[in-house]
């Protein structure tokens, strides 16, 4: 690929880890776990998570990480750097159009945030029904123009970072951002707990009911996955392209997949002990934290107002601080390919970035409210979108990650990245390769086949 000696590197590994964990920890941990371990029916979705995260998580962020780093490209142009002439740059480009439609419809919910920091700190959600929550979140989602303002501030605060470039905007902002959202996220968790009440929500993430358990599950827990760890769509190996060559890939892995599962499980301990302490369901669906977490702040601190207040503004300022790190690494993948492969300057790069986002933005935003009655396959255009990319198209091409990094790539090139050419030991690397040839392929596959009902368990 072009422009390979200009090329920028972040500045130290920890630099490389928080910046990945950025990527990964988002809307995804946040708004996505809680809802789909509500509606998956708690902890047994979770162990399912859990095995998705061990089993295929893990091993594709190594072989993102590895066609990153090794390519020095963008995920565009990474496949066709490592083997020139083939069909397997389509994965490249696949990625790309993934990670764009993603931007799309996630800097909607990104917008949202936003709205609820606003309504927080200007006391909007103080003494207010459950009712009323209800009719706020819906007018709100549902009209056309406050959404789409929103949608906008949020695209052009990742654009600025973005324009910022990879050190003192992508590394920077995640440096200061992520250690901020670990403090919120343990101070929000330790509230919940200790709510009167808190055990049952403890006890729904904890204790397994495998009678829940339906081929839909497994798909669930699996683009969840996915989508939590930002894998499939080739942010990780274009953020990888920009390690050193002292980073360690697989403790760079463990680390970020670590700090991943952390804070979904966390944010799980601030949802769901707060939600059953108040007696609310925890199967409201996408609308979980924006419908029923105020509602749960205010009954649980009903007595200490000031409380209620902090920990609405806190969560909802939490919220978007995970958001805009993950919108940036979205950004950074299509802005990349545009800068790399056509020349574009960087800036110009993020221009058409922004604007083809914000017009996916927009269809996506008003899919909910006016044109709602637009339906693909029985779902809105948002929610046709998450389906697409989230269960179908992140596996699909994660799982030809796999089969790149197993079978097609050389294993003295495989071998020598995650060796760090053989200043380090990986005594793990014969069975990262039987699971990147055998296990997370099949595991995808049998996945898909088990939810088009040709596979019974
Ligand atoms: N991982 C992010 C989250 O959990 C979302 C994301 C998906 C980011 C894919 C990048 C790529 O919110």
């Amino acid at each position: 690929m072009q422009h390979k000696s200009e090329r920028v590197n972040f500045g130290s590994k920890l630099g490389a880890i928080l910046a990945a964990a950025g990527s990964a920890v988002g809307l995804g941990n946040i708004w996505r776990f809680p809802y789909e371990t509500g509606n998956h029916g708690g902890a047994a979705f979770i162990l399912i998570y859990l095995g998705c995260v061990i089993v295929f998580g893990l091993p594709i962020m190594i072989a993102e990480f590895t066609i990153g780093r090794r390519a020095k490209a963008c995920t565009g142009g990474a496949y066709e750097t490592l083997a020139p002439g083939t069909h397997w740059k389509w994965v490249g480009y696949a990625g790309v159009l993934t990670g764009f439609l993603i931007l799309g419809y996630y800097s909607v919910v990104a917008g949202w945030t936003l709205e609820y920091v606003w309504q927080a700190a200007s006391f909007g959600l103080s003494g207010k029904t459950s009712g009323e929550y209800v009719s706020m979140f819906q007018d709100f989602s549902q009209q056309p123009f406050r959404p789409l303002l929103w949608l906008f501030v949020f695209m052009f605060v990742t654009h600025f970072v973005i324009v910022k470039g990879v050190k003192d905007g992508i590394e920077k902002s995640s440096k200061i951002m992520m250690p901020l959202l670990f403090v919120l996220v343990i101070l929000l968790a330790g509230c919940s707990i200790m709510l009167p009440g808190a055990e049952k929500g403890i006890k729904f993430l904890l204790h397994p009911d495998f009678s829940k358990v339906t081929p839909d599950v497994f798909l669930g827990a699996m683009g969840q996955a996915f989508f939590s760890m930002s894998l499939g769509m080739g942010c990780l190996s274009t953020y990888a392209s920009y390690f050193g060559k002292e980073t360690r890939l697989g403790h760079t892995a463990m680390s970020v997949g670590l700090i991943d599962t952390c804070v979904a499980v966390l944010a799980g301990l601030i949802i769901f002990p707060a939600a059953f302490s108040v007696g609310i369901q925890p199967d409201a669906g996408p609308s979980l934290i924006f419908i029923t977490l105020p509602n749960v702040f205010q009954q649980a601190f009903a007595n200490v107002p000031f409380l209620a207040y902090i920990c609405s503004v806190a969560f909802y300022v939490l919220l978007a601080l995970a958001a805009l790190t993950s919108t940036i690494s979205l950004h950074e993948v299509s802005t990349a390919f545009l800068h790399e492969k056509f020349h574009f300057t960087r800036g110009r790069a993020a221009c058409i970035v922004t604007g083809g986002c914000l017009l996916i933005g927009v269809v996506s935003s008003l899919a909910l409210g006016e044109w709602s009655s637009v339906k693909i396959g029985g779902l809105n255009m948002f929610d046709a979108l998450d389906y697409l990319t989230a269960k179908i198209m992140l596996p699909v091409c994660g799982m030809f990650a796999a089969v790149f990094v197993g079978w097609v790539l050389d294993k003295s090139i495989v071998k020598g990245e995650v060796t760090n050419y053989g200043m380090l030991k990986a005594p793990y690397f014969p069975v990262y390769l039987i699971v990147l040839k055998f296990v997370a392929p099949i595991g995808i596959l049998a996945i898909f086949i088990n939810e088009l009902g040709l596979l019974s368990w």
